[in-house]
Order: structure tokens, then C-alpha cells, then sequence
């Protein structure tokens, strides 16, 4: 049996013909059912749904033989413990640092509001600036309109998010795509069915 974790939304709707053209179509829909294990129409294939930023943990730790991630949930938790053979380009973004349009330049200490904190840290640190980093959950664009926050550090896809919120896009953290990630001892352990599914999904890239 092979488990595959992925997470509702743009990324299941995105993965889905990658998943399909492999033979595997849940039999119910994650938006409909409540179920959290879905059988597919390959009975040695199930997906677990659960939220994007617990796939690597689930992956990490076994619970998943692979799963579908961002970049940017993986350059969070660290992709060290997990093998990442494929970009599916799927779930395009930009990770990036935005401000409110026209702000005059902070002076001291940078206060930046996000979830990805560690991402945040590690960038603010290589460019040698000082940085405050306050560990939001949601609605980062908030932050600065508040006070909580001079900028963020937040996903940008068409900008209107920002735009709607009076924020302007600054520095390019990171390009953002989802990845296929795949746990390291189910590599070895299930070897042929997972590098025949690697090998399918490559197909279906190919022929985008
Ligand atoms: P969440 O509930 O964690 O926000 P999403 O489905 O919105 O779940 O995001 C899952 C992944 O999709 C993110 O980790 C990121 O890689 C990508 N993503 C998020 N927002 C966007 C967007 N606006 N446009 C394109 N990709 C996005
Ligand atoms: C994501 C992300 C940004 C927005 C960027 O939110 O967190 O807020 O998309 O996209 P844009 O540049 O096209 O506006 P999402 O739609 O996933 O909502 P969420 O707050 O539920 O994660
Ligand atoms: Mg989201």
C-alpha cells in the first residue's frame, strides 16, 4: 500500500491529474466527504488529507510514503529528512518581503510579521539586517496596517491580496512551486512503486 499526503485546495485540485494519469482518482471528494483517508480507484493507493504545512511531518515520519508540498512549507520545515524528486510546478507563487506602499525606510530593528519564521530569520540574517519576527498564522497583510509589524514576510501569487491591503511587493525571498517529497526508508522499502509513480508524474510533466 502506498499513502500520499496531500492538502485540500489549490494544491489537490492542481495534483490531481498528475494523480489521475497515474490511475488514481479518489472515489470520494475531500471537499464533500469528512473522511481524512480517501480510497482511490488503485487499491494499493490511499491519500490522506491534511493540512499543507503537517505534509513533511507526515512524510518525515512514515505516516505518508510521499506527499505533496510547497517549497515554501518545505524550506520551512527543513527537506533534509525527506527526498524531493520532483517539482510538479504546480502552485506557482513568490515567497517575498512586502511594506506599505510609499513607506519611508525603517530605522533600527525591523519588526516582520509571518509564518514562516524560521525562513524569515535565516533570510534577515544573511543580509545582515536586524529583525523582529512575529510569528503569525494567517492575514500576515494585516500586520502592517495595524501597527503589529513595519513589513511581512507572506506568498504572493497576482499581488491583489497585497494591493487590496495598501502593500506593495519588495525583495524576492524564494520562487515557489509544489514538490513531490517521498520518505526515505519508503524509498528504499517500496522502491519500484514509488519510482514508477516518480517516473509517471514525470510524464505527465513532459507532456505539459
Ligand atoms: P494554506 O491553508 O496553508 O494557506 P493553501 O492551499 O492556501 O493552504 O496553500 C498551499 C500551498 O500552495 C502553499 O504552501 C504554497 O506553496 C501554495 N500557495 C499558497 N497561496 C498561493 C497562491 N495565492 N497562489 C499560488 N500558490 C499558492
Ligand atoms: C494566499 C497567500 C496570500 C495570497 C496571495 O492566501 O497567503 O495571502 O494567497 O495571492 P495573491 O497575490 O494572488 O493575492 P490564500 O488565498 O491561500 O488564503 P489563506 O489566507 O486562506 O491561506
Ligand atoms: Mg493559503
Amino acid at each position: 500500500m502506498l499513502t500520499i499526503a496531500v492538502s485540500k485546495g489549490r494544491i489537490y485540485e492542481e495534483a490531481l491529474p498528475f494523480l489521475q494519469q497515474a490511475g488514481i482518482t479518489p472515489i470520494d471528494d475531500p471537499d464533500k466527504s469528512r473522511k481524512l483517508i480517501l480510497q482511490t480507484t488503485r487499491d494499493d493507493v490511499q491519500l490522506v488529507i491534511i493540512r499543507a504545512t503537517d505534509v513533511p511531518t507526515f512524510v518525515e515520519y512514515g505516516a505518508a510514503d510521499l506527499g505533496i508540498a510547497g517549497k515554501d512549507v518545505l524550506l520551512e520545515h527543513g527537506a533534509e529528512s525527506l527526498y524531493e524528486p520532483l517539482d510538479l510546478g504546480i502552485a506557482g507563487c513568490r515567497l517575498m518581503t512586502a511594506g506599505p506602499v510609499g513607506a519611508a525606510p525603517v530605522k533600527g530593528r525591523l519588526r516582520v510579521a509571518t509564518k514562516y519564521v524560521k525562513t524569515a530569520q535565516r533570510y534577515f540574517a544573511d543580509l545582515g539586517v536586524q529583525a523582529e519576527i512575529i510569528k503569525l498564522y494567517g492575514s500576515m497583510e494585516l500586520a502592517p496596517l495595524v501597527g503589529l509589524a513595519d513589513c511581512i514576510v507572506d506568498l504572493v501569487d497576482t499581488g491583489n491580496t497585497l494591493k487590496a491591503n495598501g502593500l506593495e511587493p519588495r525583495e524576492l525571498i524564494a520562487n515557489i512551486t509544489s514538490r513531490l517529497v517521498v520518505n526515505k526508508a519508503a524509498m528504499k522499502m517500496k522502491h519500484q512503486a514509488i519510482q514508477a509513480l516518480i517516473d509517471q508524474f514525470e510524464t505527465t510533466l513532459a507532456q505539459r
